[in-house]
């Protein structure tokens, strides 16, 4: 059986939009069948100006297609990205999260394998908070969530053993590096692999 995995995503600024793709390309290799979405942008405040200084032209390239309920009842796993906000995911997410209430009465979001990936601008600015509020509502699904843990010697490098998460720092630039590109494929295979397991590779 090719395991089926979604990569939903939300990035005002494009850092989880890399990570994101990543996953995908990492979970294709590793024999998954993937989409690759993200849920709707709805910029505010400081996020504006950002936005507006990109053409719609330039930010459709960018963007993944936007995520439906299928995306996520199709999946045999699920890789759910997003900024921290103030040490949580970002409301954009969080509202597709909610708009889930009807698959998930009728149980179609339990017993997938879920993980969550995450930039913030600071070391310590909410990454591990945020990836464990994300997981709140994965415990609401029914859901399987499968953390890297310290499952490879790698892991001791990047650090996060509950997901994969970028610091971009002081000026919201650092690219991915080779510590986080290396975690976000050894995710994606781990979620591969797992998800295979489950059922009954
Ligand atoms: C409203 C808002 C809240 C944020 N909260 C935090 C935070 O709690 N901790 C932090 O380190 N960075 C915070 N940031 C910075 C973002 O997490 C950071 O820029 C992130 O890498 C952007 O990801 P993106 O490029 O995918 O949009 C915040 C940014 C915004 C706009």
């Amino acid at each position: 059986m090719t395991v089926k995995l979604s990569v939903i995503y939300y990035s005002a600024t494009g850092t989880v939009r890399g990570m994101a793709e990543r996953l995908a390309a990492a979970a294709e290799q590793a024999g998954a069948e993937v989409r690759l979405r993200q849920v709707e942008r709805q910029a505010t405040g400081g996020e504006k100006a950002a936005t507006d200084a990109q053409s719609a032209e330039a930010e459709a390239a960018q963007g993944a297609p936007g995520a439906t309920a299928d995306d996520v009842v199709w999946a045999d796993a699920v890789l759910f990205g997003s900024p921290t906000r103030y040490g949580n995911i970002a409301g954009q997410l969080k509202i597709f999260l909610d708009s889930l209430g009807a698959q998930w009465a009728q149980g179609q979001l339990a017993d997938k394998v879920y993980a969550g990936f995450t930039s913030s601008q600071t070391a310590h600015g909410g990454q591990e908070t945020t990836l464990l509020a994300l997981y709140n509502s994965i415990y609401h699904f029914g859901g399987i969530i499968v953390p890297p843990g310290y499952t490879a010697g790698l892991k001791f490098v990047d650090g996060n053993p509950y997901g994969v998460s970028h610091v971009t720092g002081a000026n919201n630039d650092q690219p991915l590096g080779q510590a986080e590109l290396d975690a976000l494929d050894h995710l994606a295979t781990r979620v591969v692999t797992i998800a295979g397991r489950l059922a009954g590779e």
